[in-house]
């Protein structure tokens, strides 16, 4: 059944008509399609484009066919080329000859535009709320483990150390910006297209203000033929899944590196974790490991969209038809991640003997003892090198700074006093640091105060 048979002399080609298809794929936006139409003849009615009773007709036989698709009474037949022709089809099958005035004052392209909006704008919502679990999490985490030592890493290599609450505030921040984001997108894309009909508006009187109102946009788009050719805001989506891809696979990345077998600084649950077919030993953090590999369909579905939006002329063209497959793929990948990466951050057990022991090691109070020689006048300069040729004795005696002798440290300079032991602690080590955004107990805790009120 076509909406557009009139013209055409030839039945469509079985193949054609299966290449050109979308309901098999776009009958997702069943809901949101619904929901257009609804505003839509409220719209012409309030104009008096149609009729009270022809209004209350279409919208009755609407609602129907919603509750019917829900219940599984009406499925979506693939003889039907969209979710746009079978909403249509069905309405006039059911309410005849008054369901052929829906879509007067209506395309196809304002109404796909529209209901691309709308799920978008859904589906935000449900990825927003994803994220704000995780940081519950996360926030949880770093309460517990203000005092949780652990060595900071640069290039791989331990470096500083710095506390698992700070180490988590750091995830914390990104997943932050990354629902800043879906706001901003949100924001952004909240103008109604609806009305701008195929590309040039249309000749009947519509109200487009009051369908975007009564669609919960925050007015009417203001250019009918950039109307039904943008999809910014589907591209805008995608990036910012991208990232949120990105921050979860760099996440992943870490608790795989942190479970291995050299590190041991978590232990995974059983129930996020997966044997292996032949050796038996083996615990395997597979799912850590998907979330990291998923992480390229979503970045190929925005080179996909930005590659088939870069070559075509206004307006609308049937290539942006291409953007639903992957912008499904892609919400539904990133919100299995971010659900699957919530419950094993739960379950989660931090080996924090391990990973104090870690910062112990591998000289990561170097840089509080170049501080210590800083503060009793030394050059920052000639600290350093001080502090590198103790590192390179103690290299050779395989031991750590603090175990130095008085007598070693004062051969290096002359400054040195018994309380150097007490200044490069690992305590000292990162208690000292107390300016914002600093591991220090103090900081973290205002900081916690601020992400606290964030939530
Ligand atoms: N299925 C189409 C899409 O997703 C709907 C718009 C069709 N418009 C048209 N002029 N053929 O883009």
């Amino acid at each position: 059944m076509k909406l557009w048979g009139g013209r055409f002399t030839k039945e469509e080609n079985q193949l054609v008509h299966n290449f050109n298809e979308s309901l098999s794929f776009d009958q997702r936006l069943y809901r949101q399609d619904i929901e257009g139409s609804i505003a839509h003849v409220t719209m012409l009615e309030k104009q008096k484009i149609v009729t009270e009773e022809d209004r209350d007709a279409i919208i009755n036989g609407l609602r129907g066919i919603l509750t019917d698709v829900e219940s599984g009474k009406l499925s979506f037949s693939t003889e039907y080329e969209d979710i746009h022709s079978f909403v249509e089809a069905s309405l006039i099958e059911r309410i005849g000859e008054t369901g052929k005035k829906l879509h007067t004052g209506r395309s196809r392209n304002d109404q796909v535009a529209l209901d691309m909006k709308l799920y978008i704008r859904d589906e935000i919502g449900e990825i927003d709320m994803l994220i704000k679990e995780l940081l519950k999490e996360l926030l949880k985490i770093m309460e517990e483990n203000l005092d949780t030592y652990m060595p900071g890493f640069t290039h791989l290599q331990k470096a500083q150390p710095v506390t698992l609450a700070h180490h988590m505030g750091a995830y914390f921040e990104m997943f932050s910006r990354d629902r800043g984001r879906l706001h901003d997108i949100r924001e952004r894309m909240n103008l109604c297209p609806l009305g701008s009909g195929a590309l040039a508006g249309t000749t009947y009187p519509l109200d487009r203000d009051y369908s975007a109102v009564l669609l919960g946009f925050a007015g009417p788009t203001l250019n009918s033929m950039d109307s039904v050719a943008d999809r910014d805001y589907v591209i805008e989506l995608l990036s910012a899944l991208s990232t949120i891809a990105m921050h979860l696979s760099r996440f992943s990345e870490e608790i795989i590196i942190w479970n291995s077998n050299e590190y041991r600084f978590v232990e995974l649950d059983d129930a996020y974790s997966t044997g292996s077919s032949i050796m038996p030993q083996k615990k395997n953090p597979d799912i850590a490991e998907l979330v990291r590999g998923k992480t390229g369909r979503v970045y190929g579905a925005l080179m996909a969209l930005l590659t088939t939006m870069k070559g075509l002329p206004l307006a609308y063209n049937k290539d942006m038809q291409e953007d639903k497959e992957l912008t499904f793929d892609a919400i539904d990948t990133v919100k299995g991640c971010l659900a699957l990466f919530t419950g094993m951050v739960k379950t989660i057990s931090f080996r924090k003997d391990v990973m104090e022991a870690s910062a112990k090691g591998g000289f990561t109070n170097a840089t509080d003892v170049a501080d210590y020689l800083v503060n009793h006048g030394v050059l920052f300069r000639d600290a350093h090198g001080i502090v590198g040729r103790l590192v390179l004795a103690c290299l050779e005696k395989g031991i750590g700074l603090d175990e130095l002798s008085l007598e070693e440290f004062r051969a290096a300079s002359p400054v040195f006093e018994e309380d150097i032991y007490d200044a490069i602690s690992m305590k000292s080590c990162v208690e000292k640091r107390t300016t914002v955004g600093a591991p220090g107990q103090e900081a973290m805790k205002r900081v916690i105060e601020i992400y606290k009120i964030q939530l």
